[in-house]
């Protein structure tokens, strides 16, 4: 297949999805990962429960929907890549920071999901092994205990670093089918699945003893247990829930059907995207409340806790491996849109051979990642500012990249981009009658997503108090 004319030096034929179905489940398989199963849950029990996810969706709504929108934008209309949209555009060169930012973004939070994604494939093949099996002959103690440890020896050693080079390969191997053959047909098949699982899980786990204290945990708002660094927090959990701020929406977007409805899709992908964190939530926090387990324990939380609610259930196992089965979905069709990130910058601005790029851009993702992530790892210790580095890319990705990335987005669009050019992307020259949304977009776009956005950095430094 020719990609590009070598002579002329025209522009690549660009692929695009095939329909608003298969954009749908790309997008989404974008945004459902391991922010929603292993995240979103232990951030909201490390920060009180009810409060943090109402706050959570505040976010979700005027700053997700809109710097999704202005990200599905710029990639529609330009159909390039986070580097390029802004020469398409004939924008200062300043601009473009915003794609290496989102490289630098795609790089961190690599180096540190492919270690998770490693933990999760491992879960996989631990469940189908019938690891977790003799988990129901213990009393509710001893089990809590067995699998804490089971946890603790899956971070151990070097199998860790084997499984996410596992789970780097499965990623390199899809995107490397290109964006048709590879991300569409992968999310299309996989995401519908996703979705079942999830919902099961979740009423399986309703049915348990401590289903009502672990609704009434993620329902009650008690705002006292919001500081300045949870409010942060859930601000870079939206951003980083939705892939924003990094040129992943812009990417995909640049691969959106010409027909498709870009609010629909914004409004489909968020909606679903805080349902499935919400499944997740009430898969877990019963489990929490019926095992004595603490809300607040943190990254290793989902570890510990599935395999105690499925182990002990008829069929126990058999759910216990399409949990995990369901989280490896959604770890890697995310994987795949923060890859392609570079992918898409490094083919057409350097004009590098896809397959190149892919192998190119999963290798340095693993190598560094390995070497610096696992406790066992040679920098696995280095503490910066007193975080290992595992913790560190995580906070410095969600907290500063993201937000700081999506402020740029949000300036650029709402004050260096002609109205007429949204109005026509976002309408689909005039064929959607949802001009009043557009005209409200516009409005939050402008005055409200950047001002709230500054005001929780300020917050968070301190320098304002909210
Ligand atoms: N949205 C993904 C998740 O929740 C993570 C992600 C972040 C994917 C940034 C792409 C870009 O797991």
């Amino acid at each position: 297949m020719k990609r590009r004319n070598e002579e002329t030096g025209l522009p690549l034929k660009r692929e695009t999805f095939s329909t608003s179905l298969t954009v749908f489940f790309a997008t989404l398989g974008s945004a459902v990962g391991l922010g929603n199963i292993w995240k979103f849950p232990y951030m909201t029990g490390m920060n009180g429960g009810g409060a943090f996810i109402l706050v959570y969706l505040l976010f979700v709504l005027l700053l997700g929907i809109p710097i999704m929108l202005s990200e599905f934008y710029l990639g529609r209309k330009t159909r390039s890549n986070a580097v390029g949209v802004f020469d398409k555009l004939k924008a200062h060169r300043f601009w473009k920071i915003i794609g290496y930012m989102g490289l630098l973004s795609a790089l961190l939070i690599m180096f540190f999901y492919s270690t998770v994604a490693g933990w999760v494939y491992a879960y996989v093949f631990r469940a189908l092994k019938g690891d977790f099996r003799f988990l129901k002959n213990l009393g509710l103690e001893e089990a809590r205990a067995a699998s804490e440890g089971i946890f603790t020896d899956t971070l151990t050693g070097v199998s860790p670093m084997i499984w996410q080079a596992v789970a780097v390969l499965v990623v390199a191997v899809i995107l490397i089918g290109g964006v048709k053959k590879g991300i569409e047909r992968v999310t299309k098949t996989l995401m519908p699945v996703l979705l079942l699982l999830i919902i099961i899980s979740a009423v399986r786990a309703l049915t348990l003893p401590g289903a009502g204290q672990g609704l009434a945990f993620l329902m009650k708002a008690d705002f006292s247990a919001l500081t300045g660094s949870s409010i942060l927090a859930a601000m870079g959990l939206a951003f980083f829930k939705l892939s924003l701020g990094m040129g992943t929406m812009v990417t995909y977007g640049s691969y959106f059907n010409k027909d498709n409805n870009l609010m629909g899709t914004s409004f489909k992908v968020a909606f679903s995207d805080v349902a499935v964190s919400m499944l997740a939530g009430l898969a877990i926090f019963p489990v929490v409340f019926t095992f004595n387990l603490a809300p607040e324990g943190g990254p290793g939380l989902l570890f510990q806790t599935i395999p105690l609610v499925f182990s002990m259930l008829p069929f126990g196992n058999v759910l216990l491996t399409a949990f995990f089965v369901l989280t490896a979905i959604a770890s890697t069709t995310a994987m795949l849109s923060m890859v392609e990130v570079p992918i898409a910058i490094l083919t057409e601005e350097l004009k590098m051979k896809r397959r190149l790029a892919v192998i190119l851009t999963t290798s340095l993702m693993f190598l560094v990642g390995v070497l610096t992530t696992h406790p066992d790892a040679v920098f696995g210790t280095v503490e910066v500012a007193g975080k290992n580095l595992f913790d560190l890319f995580d906070y410095l990705s969600s907290n500063l990249l993201l937000p700081l990335g999506g402020l740029l987005i949000t300036l650029f669009v709402a004050y260096f981009t002609k109205k007429e050019s949204i109005r026509e992307e976002l309408t689909n020259g005039g064929e959607i009658g949802n001009g009043k949304f557009v005209d409200a977009l516009l409005f939050v776009l402008k005055y409200i997503t950047p001002v709230l956005l500054i005001i929780v950095f300020l917050n968070a430094l301190g320098i304002l108090s909210l």
